[in-house]
């Protein structure tokens, strides 16, 4: 069956109160993928009905980032649900969750000026500030997100931990191509050539993630050989960075540290920015 989809405030408040059981929650930018759709079938696992938010959220771009280019693929999108037999689709404009500029904004604290923070500032903010719209809106007992998106989903965690806010946040797996390169809705933005050397994001990964035993210092240097090579193919990746921090705050690890990392890359092709992680343990006990 097709979703009841939900474009204004009004008729979200009427398509609510209709579903039956407990609601799960896939806060999208649309343009799904496999990635998403992967989120969407461990939110049908997760609850009695399923549904999937599509706005691209103006306040999580910076002026000159890619917000008047992000793909906008809302048939698609639709069709995509209705196979994967979502319930509802509230995908607002503008106007439905920003109808005048925001005064009372969420501030995502110091863990939101690091790593991906550092950055792209002002970016957490933004992102935290609509998920807690959504979460508001839509009063979901479970909202899931990506992986990849590791420090977003660490953040949004944090979120609703401090503020008390009603949810169950989980995340789902990075689904990857083939050669390791995360799905992304950026990646469509890649030529051929651009593509080839994205993919040594995803190869520093492993190599960091193979070395883990050895501790923090052989990761960065494992991840960062492969990166360093990246940096002079052609078109080449400049690298953001690349960080291997503490799971929950994001922190930098280093020294002896043994136990659950987070490694963390971003780099630029062309225009692109991209962004993976992957978990490893530290040391040789586990
Ligand atoms: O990950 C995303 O697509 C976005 O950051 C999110 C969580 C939907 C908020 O706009």
């Amino acid at each position: 069956m097709a979703p009841v989809v939900a474009r204004t405030r009004a008729e979200l408040e009427e398509a609510r109160p209709r579903i039956e059981g407990t609601l799960a929650l896939v806060p999208t930018m649309g343009a799904l993928h496999e990635g998403h759709l992967s989120l969407i079938r461990q939110a049908r696992r997760s609850a009695d009905a399923v549904a999937v938010s599509i706005f691209v959220n103006p306040l999580q771009f910076a002026p000159g980032e890619d917000f008047d280019r992000y793909p906008r693929t809302f048939e698609t999108d639709l069709q995509a649900c209705a196979a994967e037999g979502v319930d509802l689709v509230f995908a607002p404009g503008r106007d439905v969750m920003y109808p005048d500029e925001p005064q009372v904004t969420i501030k995502s604290g110091p863990m939101g000026e690091i790593v991906e923070g550092a950055a792209r500032p002002g970016h957490f903010d933004g992102m935290l500030t609509v998920v807690l719209k959504l979460l508001n809106l839509l009063r979901p007992d479970v909202a899931i997100f990506g992986e990849k998106d590791a420090q977003q989903l660490a953040m949004i965690r944090r979120m609703v931990a401090d503020l008390n806010v009603p949810v169950r946040v989980a995340g789902g797996p990075t689904v990857r191509e083939p050669d390791g390169l995360a799905l992304s809705s950026r990646n469509r933005y890649l030529s051929a050539a651009e593509r080839e050397t994205a993919a040594a994001l995803s190869r520093a990964l492993r190599a960091g993630e193979d070395a883990a035993a050895d501790g923090p210092d052989a990761v960065l240097g494992a991840a960062g050989a492969v990166l360093d090579k990246a940096a002079s193919a052609e078109p080449p990746l400049a690298l953001d960075y690349l960080v291997l921090v503490d799971p929950l705050t994001f922190t930098a690890l280093g020294g002896d540290r043994t136990g659950p990392a987070v490694l963390a890359v971003a780099g630029r092709v062309g225009a692109t920015h991209l962004i993976d992680n992957v978990s490893l343990h530290l040391g040789k006990e586990h």
